[in-house]
């Protein structure tokens, strides 16, 4: 399998002045043209991880690697301006909360257009039909009405979907999905999964899947990294999670709701402090 990312030992670290923050300490793994999903409990660094990949780590923040590599290319020693040439063109990331991510006063086709153009040279009116086409391929029914929309006019559900057109505008050859379907009801959850799955085995994009639901993301994944403060504790084939070894990931599986099973008490995770050493 084509080697598309290698992350050796990151590290992003935040200095404050009651001490150094640790949000992600040591994080190891590879991706080929597959779905990785990457889960873990709220600050266990999910986030943090696909923000130093993309180059997106606030100013303040240190990221340092052994080997952060997307394509042969060194992520860590280009410029910034190599690496926001390389962002939304051949690495994007789809942010949980479209609201804060869609422009409010431009309308969507804009935004898809201008997405585009900043990457690629194409005349207004190619930019236009291709940014029709992404709208209709993430399933938005009247993609002409909806083009012409701002972003208030459109449910959460649209929204998250124009954000992922966004995203695919310029055909990245990986994508960082950071909880892109938290926040959409269920039947919204899977048509968004469906999309993105097309794109991994038609376009040969890598996807890294980034949720807290253990459950969604080993039926969507081939591999599944879990993440607990700020380490990889197992990584795992999405069809051998039962075989998961370590008992953050077996507490995760053991805690989820099963429909049709009535568990009294509810199980909580007992967490051991080992676990973050
Ligand atoms: N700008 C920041 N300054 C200091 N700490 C941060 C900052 N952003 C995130 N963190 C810390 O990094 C840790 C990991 O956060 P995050 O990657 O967002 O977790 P997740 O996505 O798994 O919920 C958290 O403990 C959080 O408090
Ligand atoms: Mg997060």
């Amino acid at each position: 399998m084509t080697r598309l990312l290698t992350v050796d030992n990151l590290r992003v670290r935040y200095p404050t002045r009651t001490g150094v923050i640790d949000a992600v300490r040591g994080v190891s793994f590879t991706l080929g043209r597959e779905r990785l999903g990457i889960v873990g409990e709220s600050g266990s660094g999910k986030s943090q991880t696909g923000r130093a990949i993309m180059g997106l780590t606030p100013p303040h923040g240190i990221v340092t690697a052994d080997k952060l590599d997307f394509s042969g290319i060194d992520l860590l020693s280009i410029s910034a301006r190599e690496r926001r040439s390389l962002r939304g063109k051949r690495i994007a990331m789809v942010l949980q909360d479209p609201k804060y991510s869609l422009d409010p006063v431009m309308t969507i086709g804009k935004q898809i257009t201008e997405t585009l153009r900043t990457h690629e040279k194409v005349s207004k009116a190619e930019a236009r039909d291709r940014a029709l086409a992404m709208l209709e391929a993430v399933q938005i029914r009247d993609p002409g009405r909806v083009y012409e929309l701002h972003p208030h006019e459109v449910s959460g559900g649209m929204g998250q979907r124009v954000m992922i057109a966004m995203m695919l505008i310029a055909g990245p050859e990986l994508l960082i999905a950071d909880e892109p379907t938290s926040a959409l009801d269920v039947t919204v959850q899977l048509d968004v999964l469906k999309i993105m799955d097309k794109l991994v085995s038609e376009r040969g994009m890598g996807l890294i899947f980034v949720s807290h639901d253990l459950r969604l993301v080993s039926s969507f994944c081939d591999r599944v990294i879990v993440m607990y403060a700020g380490k990889v504790v197992e990584e795992l084939k999405a069809s051998e999670l039962n075989t998961a070894q370590h008992p953050y990931t077996r507490g995760l599986l053991n805690c989820m709701p099963v429909i049709g099973e009535n568990r009294h008490p509810l199980p909580v995770l007992d967490r051991k402090p080992e676990w973050a050493a």
